[in-house]
């Protein structure tokens, strides 16, 4: 323990960052072979068995939301993570393309929040798809194109909006929370062991080929009995998973598309990141996707539309290059207000220098650095 802390005073670096920048790094590309692939369905010392509750929603209820019946969905743990709970892809045969529709076309509109509108006006970016599709249909000339407004999206915010100067939430920021995505969090969370989840802030992230997150912990929200849900859409991507402090080593592991995290208990206040966006591995639900949205399961489905061949053209040529990962929260516990003013020491004093938008190789391109004034010049590579 002393030497490790000697090592990090020496270098400025602790583990995480350490594993991180490993992952992150392009030439010579990193071994991936300790990264748990909880696809496989190889057998690890590592992964355990995560519990679910078959009962708690129905197969009618699943697949209205696009899910496989309970008892089929693929469960896991990691061993030293109590409450963290991995699903591998539970969603039916051709029901992800509607929940990538609502991420591309739906989510992005007014009156949700992006990362565009904090340096363009309301009505520029009113129309976030209707503005981008014409450009994104058309065959590339080859000629160097300006970025549409949809290229430019880094992220979204659902419900409470998330405030990432002050990394709060507030009650006067507040727009209503997707009923699609809300039924979709609370069926998960409850076959998860998590009855009443009440989604209230949504977070998502468009991440492309060379995009990464920083270390973070999950804290903002009020109550954190309550789980954090996480799906992932698209491209594939390394997630590490830390411990309470920035010195423990995290795990690796793949995150495809379709996949769901859940972390709760002692895993909710984990520190977490994502070094590493990958393509979709062959003959993986990325590339599945594809041509899925007509004959889909959903047809009668009253919550999740079909996705027209039209829209599903520009999704789908988005998503061939690109990863969306939403997050679900419950900010506030049953019963719970927002405390009337808080304090500057209550709102930013966590004791962890950095913590969502900390940048772990200082501002080197290739980082995703997320703040409010988000820009494409500091997103891009
Ligand atoms: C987040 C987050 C992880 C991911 O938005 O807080 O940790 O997989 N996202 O994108
Ligand atoms: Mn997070």
């Amino acid at each position: 323990m002393a030497k490790m802390a000697a090592s990090m005073v020496e270098s400025g670096e602790d583990a995480f960052r350490k594993i991180f920048k490993f992952y992150r790094r392009r030439n010579p590309p990193p071994d991936f072979s300790d990264v748990i692939d909880f696809s496989k369905g190889v057998p690890s010392d590592k992964i355990v068995p995560a519990e679910l509750d078959p009962a708690a929603v129905s197969d009618v209820e699943a697949a209205r939301v696009g899910l496989q019946p309970v008892r089929d969905w693929r469960a896991h743990g990691l061993h030293g993570y109590p409450g963290f709970i991995f699903i591998s892809n539970p969603f039916l045969r051709g029901s992800q393309p509607p929940w990538v529709r609502q991420c591309l076309k739906t989510y992005p509109q007014k009156p949700n929040v992006c990362n565009l509108d904090m340096h363009m006006s309301p009505s520029d970016t009113q129309d976030i798809w209707d503005k981008s599709v014409q450009g994104l249909r058309r065959p590339s000339s080859g000629k160097r194109e300006p970025k549409t407004l949809l290229e430019r999206l880094r992220w979204v915010t659902l419900g409470y909006h998330y405030n990432w100067d002050t990394k709060t939430y507030s009650a006067n920021h507040y727009t209503p929370f997707p009923a699609d995505l809300h039924l979709l969090s609370l069926h998960v969370t409850a076959a998860c062991g998590f009855p009443g989840f009440n989604a209230e802030a949504g977070i998502l992230n468009y991440y492309r080929s060379d995009s990464s997150l920083g270390i973070h912990v999950d804290e903002s929200e009020l109550d954190h009995s309550r789980p954090l849900l996480s799906f992932s859409f698209g491209q594939s991507a390394i997630f590490l998973l830390g411990g309470t402090c920035r010195q423990d080593p995290p795990t690796a592991m793949f995150m495809h598309s379709g996949d769901m995290m859940v972390m709760s208990g002692q895993s909710r206040l984990l520190y977490h990141a994502v070094p590493r966006i990958l393509p979709a591995p062959q003959g993986h639900p990325a590339s599945e996707m594809e041509g899925c949205s007509l004959g889909s399961p959903l047809q009668d489905s009253t919550v999740v539309q079909p996705v027209s061949e039209e829209d599903w053209a520009v999704c789908s040529r988005y998503i061939q290059s690109s990863r969306v990962n939403v997050t679900v929260r419950q900010v506030l516990g049953p019963g719970q207000s927002f405390p009337q003013t808080l304090s500057s020491h209550q709102r930013t004093d966590s004791g962890q220098p950095g913590g969502y938008h900390d940048d772990p190789d200082g501002g080197e391109t290739g980082k995703r650095k997320r703040s409010s004034c988000d820009s494409p010049d500091t997103v891009e590579t």
